[in-house]
């Protein structure tokens, strides 16, 4: 993309471009023996501003993990110290955010990650596309560019990720024929010296697929002995394999009930053959049959029985709502509900419900908020600190595009994750104001670009879904809305209409216990009794949990039908208010960026305007009330908006051209 800004082709995410600053060149000396991770650290803390003489100094200190590092800044020495190679790189890389950020001239710090296993997930195809991907190609298949790899791996050390996940969840069977594991060594050895461990998905029929077994049960001795034998082929190829993220029984994928077994035996099958090697396995909780009657309840129905009889090794990977990554979610149920089993958080970086690479929108509020939600109401805290697996995961939205994003400042998305998973206490605001000042520098506009950033999330929210609505948008790709979408003949809980339940006497899914689905009971009382209760569940999960009256009275005092309206208007006059705020950065922000961002914040104020319209003039069908005085006249009539037809694929972004052409 860009030729002139340092953004695409040099440290992101720990470039210091501030302006300014008293350091100079550093004087850097290895304390150690070196090796390529602490050459790596000195290579970076060169390559930039710092001043004085830096240390880098390995040696085991109490209070330390093997991760963490300590700095100490004196005068114009700086030591940072860890007990291993890798804890010194993420020390070079927090120093340098530090300067970028205006570090004080003394400073003492202890920087230890809450998670142990800090990872992204690719959803990337051997045929080189990305499910959910809207920056280019896949990074790893069917090959690569050394030096985008490398650069990637920068910026996921640089925020401490330290493990990758290499293929889609919907996994190839070919991923583990020995051609493709030998391509994945090679990815091994090239990450490694960036603290970076490589991981697969695997398709839990492989034995019969590859090899003709004539049954994957996970109960049948050749099947174990298959499964053994291959991780016994991996290992020898990558000693630190990092072991299996597994997607059984879900969405068509193949799984250990096909046998009549439980996800635990089949997890345990597998956690079994990894187990001699260290390795472990991520068994995944996003799993929803036609059959029950609430899709938000059937992970906890599958799962929460099983606690207690997973192995030792195995993880249970869950995604933060108990839906599908929707803009807003209450968190999932499942969530501190298996005390003896340890649970890791999925969260999508990707915006695959939250307008692909078009919209600007920023994670780490809607992050904070579950991280926040399930400290308070879930134990988290206390299960991470008895857990002996401390992980947490984001499905990356990673590609071959220069930018790596799809946009430059989808890139803070990415950040953002890295960030949360070292250390969850972390604000947005911080997150955005570190992300700022080291990709373009701190300046008197840096606020105004924060603060655009933290809203932006709940902007997305009120024109796309507010008050709890879910699951309202266009089949197969996800972009832009279709709430009356009803396909006769489908299965019930992949139909918009399934979601929000609008008839005339109102609007949203009743999930309480008194008169739905009963979800609510899933959940620790002190959550459950508070959204159970109309007149206490907040506004913004009021149509997740009830079906409420187009005339019930929110807590803003607005009726019901009347907030719909105000919120779906506010979303979009805030899209403007971004676009104004944006435009007063040209000058700040790199030309090149400016007006690509400028451009997709244009086509965002467009689809806000979509989504309202299309929104509001379907459930005015139900509703039967006038638009409010406040809300702008639709400029689209729903006859028009219903025929939309996208006609991209699940691994694209729509350009601007084609949304123009079609509305
Ligand atoms: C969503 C997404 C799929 C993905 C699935 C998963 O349903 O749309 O593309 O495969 O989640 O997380 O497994």
């Amino acid at each position: 993309m860009c030729n002139k800004c340092n953004i695409c082709n040099k440290l992101l995410f720990i470039l210091a471009l501030a302006a300014g600053t008293a350091w100079g060149k550093a004087d850097v000396r290895l304390l150690s023996k070196p090796s390529p991770t602490t050459q790596l650290a000195a290579d970076w803390l060169q390559e930039t501003d710092a001043t004085g003489t830096i240390l880098l100094q390995r040696k085991a200190q109490k209070g330390l993990k093997p991760d963490g590092f300590r700095i100490e800044r004196k005068a114009l020495q700086t030591t940072i110290s860890s007990s291993t190679d890798v804890g010194l790189l993420y020390g070079a890389a927090h120093l340098l955010r530090l300067q970028a950020c205006g570090l004080p001239a003394d400073t003492v710090l202890t920087e230890n990650p809450e998670h142990d296993l800090r990872l992204l997930n690719h959803w990337d195809n051997l045929d080189g596309t990305v499910e959910r991907g809207y920056a280019g190609k896949s990074i790893f298949w069917p090959d690569y560019d050394r030096r985008h790899l490398l650069d990637y791996a920068r910026r996921n050390a640089a925020v401490g990720i330290n493990g990758v996940v290499l293929n889609n969840v919907n996994a190839s069977p070919q991923m583990l024929t020995t051609k493709v594991l030998r391509q994945a060594k090679t990815y091994a050895d090239l990450l490694r010296p960036y603290g970076i461990r490589v991981y697969l998905s695997v398709n839990f029929s492989l034995p019969t697929v590859l090899d003709g077994l004539p049954t994957a049960d996970p109960m049948d001795k050749a099947v174990q002995q298959w499964w053994q034998k291959k991780a016994k082929e991996i290992y020898s190829l990558i000693p630190d394999f990092g072991g299996f993220l597994v997607k059984a029984n879900s969405e068509g994928q193949p799984g250990p009930m096909d046998f009549g077994r439980t996800h635990a035996d089949g997890a345990n099958m597998l956690a079994r053959a990894l187990r001699p090697y260290g390795g472990i396995v991520m068994w995944r909780a996003f799993v929803y049959s036609p059959s029950d009657p609430d899709r938000a309840k059937q992970a906890y129905l599958e799962f929460q029985p099983l606690d207690g009889q997973f192995l030792d090794n195995v993880i249970i990977q869950i995604k933060n709502g108990p839906i599908d990554f929707q803009p807003r979610e209450p968190f999932s149920p499942l969530f501190g509900a298996m005390p003896k089993t340890p649970q890791m958080a999925e969260l999508q970086i990707t915006q695959e419900y939250l307008g692909h690479a078009n919209h600007i929108c920023f994670l780490a509020p809607m992050w904070t908020e579950f991280l926040s939600d399930i400290k308070q109401y879930a134990h988290y805290t206390e299960q991470m600190q008895r857990s002996k697996l401390r992980a947490i995961a984001g499905v990356s939205n990673v590609g071959t595009d220069p930018n790596f994003c799809g946009n430059v400042m989808a890139q803070a998305n990415w950040y953002a994750f890295g960030r949360l998973a070292w250390n969850s206490a972390l604000s947005s605001e911080t997150i955005a104001r570190e992300w700022v000042a080291t990709t373009f520098g701190l300046s008197s506009q840096t606020e105004s670009l924060v603060a655009l950033m933290c809203q932006s999330r709940e902007t997305v929210v009120n024109y796309m879904m507010p008050l709890g609505l879910h699951h309202i948008f266009a089949e197969g790709h996800h972009y832009g809305p279709q709430p009356w979408q009803n396909n006769p003949g489908q299965r019930a809980d992949w139909q918009c209409v399934y979601y929000h339940r609008a008839d005339q006497a109102g609007v949203g899914f009743d999930r309480t216990q008194a008169t739905g689905s009963g979800a609510t009971a899933q959940y620790p009382a002190a959550f459950g009794n508070l959204v159970e209760d109309i007149h206490t569940c907040p506004d913004k999960f009021l149509l997740w949990f009830h079906h409420a009256g187009w005339n019930h009275r929110c807590q803003s005092g607005r009726t019901l039908w009347t907030e719909l309206c105000h919120r779906y208007q506010q979303g979009l006059t805030e899209t403007r208010q971004m676009l104004r705020t944006w435009n007063t950065l040209e000058g700040y922000i790199p030309q090149d960026i400016f007006l690509d961002i400028q451009q997709r914040m244009q086509t965002q104020v467009r689809d806000a305007e979509w989504w309202k319209d299309a929104c509001l003039l379907y459930f005015q069908t139900f509703s039967r009330q006038p638009l409010p005085s406040f809300v702008e006249p639709p400029v689209h009539t729903l006859d028009e908006l219903k025929a939309i037809r996208l006609g991209i694929s699940n691994y694209e972004n729509p350009s601007r051209k084609l949304l123009n052409s079609k509305r």
